[in-house]
């Protein structure tokens, strides 16, 4: 009976035969088995052909026996003709077992990686058919199933597909334990840590864990991982598994950078693991110098960390300031920019942040809390200085818009302050009084602080040239996290996404500062040439590749409160017109902003992107895939995600540094561009414009 259901005895002759002694009758008859096999199906019958000068036949008729073991050498794939395996790991013993029909070994030889689980024979007149390393390589790799899925009992927990152009498989799905221990085991190099550098895995991961994986989760895998225990007491294993995380964690932190050591979770498991290879690398080291390596990594990495402290020390009183209109943005930034320091200016949640909130009357009380601060926080704080008669749980913070708008926050959101809108201010109300707020005068006055100089006067190029810096200090500032948190809602992480908000604002603020500078104008020759001043503007803009600016202007130039202007557009040379039309292409968000991608995609680095359009390409990922997938982690949707991030990454992988344009008066212009104007009530910028050029009728 087991004859016939492995393969008949004059096959499984020839299949134990060499290679090299095969006739092209034993080829056609092992050929023909091939085609008959279900793992093989996919396989084109080309592929089986050559299959079948090199299959070997190999047999076990006890079970019990060991093809090999995790962290062993891969050698060779396996199919299962007949019988089973089990599959087994150190830190989960038997995870899943296999059947006749099924596959296996061949992560180890496509990644060149160690065996990621040991392979015991389960069950007598277990048949198989091997196929070495070479071979393997030769003919079965580029073509052999696409998806891997990896069970453990009897549920998929990864899956993997071949990425034809890189020779890798990709994540593709799985638990967020396999996932790590797949990269631990087969996305870091043995040799050295560069090699890592490349595996979009494992910067997938890195960059989007967080949401599927938080990071205390996250530092006791590792934690796990480094301790593991090895039944076998193979020294070799226990090392590697060492090295694998300590490689790990300094990818970790060489990508997310300042995150890593804010978290007190990360930062003291960091402590903990410095010290542990220190000893490890004592007990285990010896004349090998085993773990000599990683012990040099944490010492960079611990230093790198008290650097970041000392820093945070220095700059521990640090606080922003919300002027009354929520405008100028400068005040978030200004105050250190002439520090080397690049991490000084960045908003973090325990800053401190002074802004006002306003009662109904429009008398107001000034509040100083942590930027991160609920509104429930503002709420109490703003009814201990206000005398308000009502019960402070009838109250609530609202946000007054400088159209008049009116939105209520809920009690558990934070980082108010740094979310509304431009020009908007912060109420406390009693609920029923929402509907009778009004816009305080500051709101609608067209500056929030005092102009310094005036727009016709500055140079265009100094302009832009100092427009630029200002923009890219903002820019530097924002994390690929805010990212994340900005599109999985803040509340989840409880983080604040001030830096991309502040940043966001300003593109706004650059956007209402346009049409304000061109609404303001009485005189049409005046308002002319401050039209093709912007236009100019937003040329310089283009060359110093800041795309932010460029579309801000671009849009606010586009705006109908300008563009009906017609007998203004009608002076403009047609030298501005046809630039003008020529950079209304490349904002055309036409086949999802086609023009643009393609312009920006060929352009080296530095450069400020559009912000907006990357926080758009976030929220549709988010919106079209789910998270998770029949209980696993789409990871797909996670490369989609790290692929934006990256954008933001590739922005800056080198600091901008421009060729100053000769200066007239730069303190001007600085001052100047840190304090734009700009009404941002549509309606009266409407009524502005109409009054200028009424409608003929
Ligand atoms: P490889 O790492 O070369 O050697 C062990 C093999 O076991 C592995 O390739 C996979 O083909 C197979 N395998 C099946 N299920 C699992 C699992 N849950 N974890 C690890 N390996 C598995």
């Amino acid at each position: 009976e087991l004859e016939q259901r492995g393969p008949d005895a004059h096959l499984r002759m020839v299949l134990r035969s060499p290679n090299s002694e095969r006739t092209p009758e034993d080829l056609e008859l092992i050929y023909e088995d091939l085609c008959m096999q279900k793992a093989l199906a996919h396989l084109p019958n080309s592929v089986k052909r050559e299959l079948a000068s090199v299959v070997v036949f190999e047999a076990h008729p006890k079970l019990g026996h060991t093809l090999f073991r995790q962290g062993d050498e891969g050698k060779a794939w396996y199919l299962i003709l007949h019988g089973a395996v089990t599959v087994e790991t150190y830190s989960k013993g038997v995870v899943e077992t296999l059947y006749e029909g099924e596959d296996f070994g061949g992560l180890a030889l496509i990644h060149n990686v160690p065996r990621s689980a040991t392979i015991t024979v389960k069950e007598d007149n277990t048949h198989l058919l091997r196929v070495d390393k070479d071979s393997y390589n030769k003919i079965v790799r580029d073509i052999e199933t696409n998806t891997v899925k990896l069970k453990e009992i009897g549920n998929d927990v990864l899956v993997l597909e071949k990425s034809p152009r890189l020779h890798k498989y990709m994540i593709i799905a799985g638990t967020p334990q396999k996932i790590l221990e797949h990269l631990l085991e087969h996305r870091l190099s043995n040799t050295n840590v560069a090699g890592s550098r490349n595996d979009p895995c494992l910067d997938d991961f890195l960059l989007t864990h967080i949401v599927f994986m938080p990071t205390r989760t996250l530092v006791s895998e590792l934690n796990k991982y480094y301790h593991m225990e090895n039944p076998a007491q193979d020294r070799e294993y226990t090392i590697n598994c060492k090295r694998k995380v300590v490689q790990f964690v300094y990818r970790w932190v060489v990508t997310i950078r300042h995150p890593v050591f804010d978290d007190v979770v990360s930062m003291s498991f960091l402590e903990e693991l410095a010290s542990d290879v220190e000893a490890d690398c004592q007990l285990l080291g010896g004349k090998s110098q085993a773990l000599q390596e990683e012990a040099s990594l944490m010492h960079h990495i611990m230093s790198r960390l008290r650097r970041y402290q000392d820093e945070r020390l220095e700059t521990s009183g640090l606080k922003w300031k919300l002027p009354p209109g929520g405008q100028p943005i400068c005040l978030f930034t200004a105050m250190n920019s002439t520090s080397k320091n690049s991490s000084r200016s960045i908003i973090r949640p325990m800053d401190d942040i002074i802004f006002r909130v306003y009662c109904a009357d429009h008398t107001f009380c000034t509040l100083r809390l942590p930027v991160n601060a609920t509104a429930e926080a503002i709420k109490v704080g703003a009814y201990e200085k206000c005398s308000l008669r009502h019960p402070v749980s009838d109250l609530r913070i609202v946000e007054v818009k400088s159209n008049g708008e009116r939105v209520p926050f809920r009690d558990s959101e934070h980082s108010i302050p740094t979310t509304v809108a431009l020009n908007s201010c912060i109420f406390l109300t009693p609920k029923d009084h929402m509907d009778a707020l009004t816009c305080v005068p500051e709101q609608e006055k067209s500056e929030g602080a005092e102009i310094s100089g005036d727009f016709e006067s500055l140079s265009t190029k100094e302009l832009a040239y100092h427009m630029t810096l200002f923009d890219w200090e903002l820019f530097w500032n924002v994390h690929e996290y805010e990212l994340i948190y900005l599109t999985f809602g803040r509340h989840r992480f409880q983080q604040i996404t001030a830096n991309l908000d502040i940043f966001l604002r300003r593109f706004n603020e650059i956007q209402y500062w346009v049409i304000t500078e061109i609404c303001m104008s009485q005189n049409i020759s005046k308002r002319t040439n401050i039209l093709k001043k912007m236009i100019k503007l937003a040329t310089y803009c283009k060359e110093y590749y800041n795309f932010n600016a460029f579309f801000a202007i671009l849009m606010g130039l586009s705006d109908v409160a300008v563009s009906r202007l017609s007998t203004t557009w009608d002076k403009l040379p047609s030298k501005s017109r046809k630039q003008f039309t020529e950079y209304e292409t490349l904002i055309d968000p036409s086949r999802n902003h086609r023009a643009y991608r393609i312009t920006v995609g060929k352009l080296p680095s530095p450069m400020i992107p559009f912000m907006p359009l990357l926080i758009k390409d976030m929220k549709f990922t988010h919106d079209g895939n789910k998270t998770h997938v029949d209980g696993l982690v789409n990871f797909e949707k996670m490369h989609m995600l790290a692929q934006t991030m990256r954008t933001l990454r590739y922005c800056r992988i080198r600091h901008l540094v421009l060729d100053p344009p000769v200066s007239k008066n730069e303190a001007d212009v600085k001052s100047y561009v840190s304090c734009l104007r700009c009404i941002n009530n549509e309606r009266t910028l409407m009524s502005m414009s109409q009054k200028l050029e009424p409608r003929r009728t």
